[in-house]
């Protein structure tokens, strides 16, 4: 195990970039903003590095990492993109999109990042800092969300330090990020695929290739064949509280997340209630969804019940990670 590593937390600032580049390039392991969430990077073609951050996380090194890279000529050292790959990075990079490809034959990254698969996540992050210690570093770093594995994705340094504080090197706090959910994940298969909602809205994509993705062909928890996203279970997102979605009222000793303006019988009854956003802005819920989450599960409240979120927009990747934090875990 790393338990026992002495973690540096530093502010964000160009002596943090160069430091987090030569833990780096040590073989260290490094959590940093991404836009979406906190990442916890090694260096991808160092499968030692690798092997570190799965025991970091507590993550199976089934479920394979995304590979971070500084621009598309480095991501296409590592993958081979089609005009539809091209098409939805020119357009969408750097931002909340990963894309699923298959790798180069001179693929750099360790077989290890990619759970022995023959295609590649990989993603050009939008954060400044992200972005500089990419370009620090120079290749490609994998980075998982910065948590324990089956926890809430950390958006804050904080979040970070409470889970892996002792079991990694560094943290960068660049503050609270902006969009709060992982990203978008879409497999460059014969036709794009949807396989985890995210970030970028489905929308968006959509409109640029002019038809619908593809959904999963099986749900990714069915057990049976290899899941496409082999991360995706029900359970990856959940707190320790029990969460009961589309509450219309509260019992007494449940906590309430609410959204927007509507009335939810039994109020005063909750033990907390926070609203992921009062003025049901999509973006502003996505941004408060995992820090409330985490907030609310330190409380010890019996349940914590969930007003229903629409659909639309960063409502998908909002429902999802909701649906998955109220499955539970084993
Ligand atoms: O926003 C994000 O994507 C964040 C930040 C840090 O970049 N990262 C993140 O990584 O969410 P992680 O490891 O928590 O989720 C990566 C997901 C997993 O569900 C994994 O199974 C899937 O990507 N994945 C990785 N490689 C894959 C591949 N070759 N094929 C299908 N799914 C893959
Ligand atoms: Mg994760």
């Amino acid at each position: 195990m790393n338990v026992g590593l002495k973690t540096q937390i530093l502010p964000a600032g160009a002596a943090s970039v160069a430091t987090a580049a030569r833990y780096l390039a040590a073989g260290g392991l490094v959590a940093f903003p991404t836009e979406t969430v906190y990442g916890l990077g090694a260096d991808a073609t160092n499968a030692a590095a690798v092997a570190r951050l799965y025991e970091a996380k507590g993550r199976p090194s089934f479920n394979p990492l995304i590979a971070h890279v500084r621009d598309i000529a480095a991501a296409r050292q590592i993958a081979r993109f089609d005009a539809t790959a091209m098409a939805l990075a020119e357009a969408f990079w750097p931002g909340p999109l990963t894309l699923v490809l298959p790798k180069t034959k001179d693929c750099a990254v360790a077989d290890l990042a990619t759970a022995g698969l023959d295609t590649i996540a990989i993603r050009l992050p939008a954060h400044p800092l992200a972005r500089e210690i990419l370009h620090a570093f120079g290749g490609p770093v994998v980075a998982p969300s910065a948590n324990l594995s089956g926890h809430v994705s950390p958006t804050t340094a904080a979040h970070v330090q409470s889970d892996l504080a002792g079991r990694i090197d560094l943290i960068v706090d660049g503050g609270a990020v902006d969009v709060g959910v992982e990203s978008t994940i879409v497999g460059c298969f014969d036709a794009p695929m949807l396989l985890r909602p995210g970030g970028l809205p489905r929308g968006e994509i959509e409109r640029l290739l002019g038809r619908p993705l593809k959904q999963p062909p099986q749900d990714p928890d069915s057990g049976s064949g290899q899941p496409l996203a082999p991360g995706m279970l029900a359970s990856h997102y959940a707190p320790r509280t029990r969460v009961r979605l589309d509450a219309a009222s509260v019992a007494p000793g449940e906590a309430l997340l609410a959204f927007g303006s509507n009335a939810v019988t039994g109020v005063d009854a909750a033990v907390a209630v926070m609203n992921l956003s009062a003025q049901a802005d999509l973006g502003e819920a996505a941004a408060n969804l995992f820090g409330y989450l985490r907030a609310l599960d330190a409380i010890g409240a019996r349940a914590i019940a969930v007003m229903p979120v629409p659909h639309h927009g960063l409502g998908e990747a909002i429902n999802d990670r909701l649906r998955r934090a109220a499955a539970g875990r084993d």
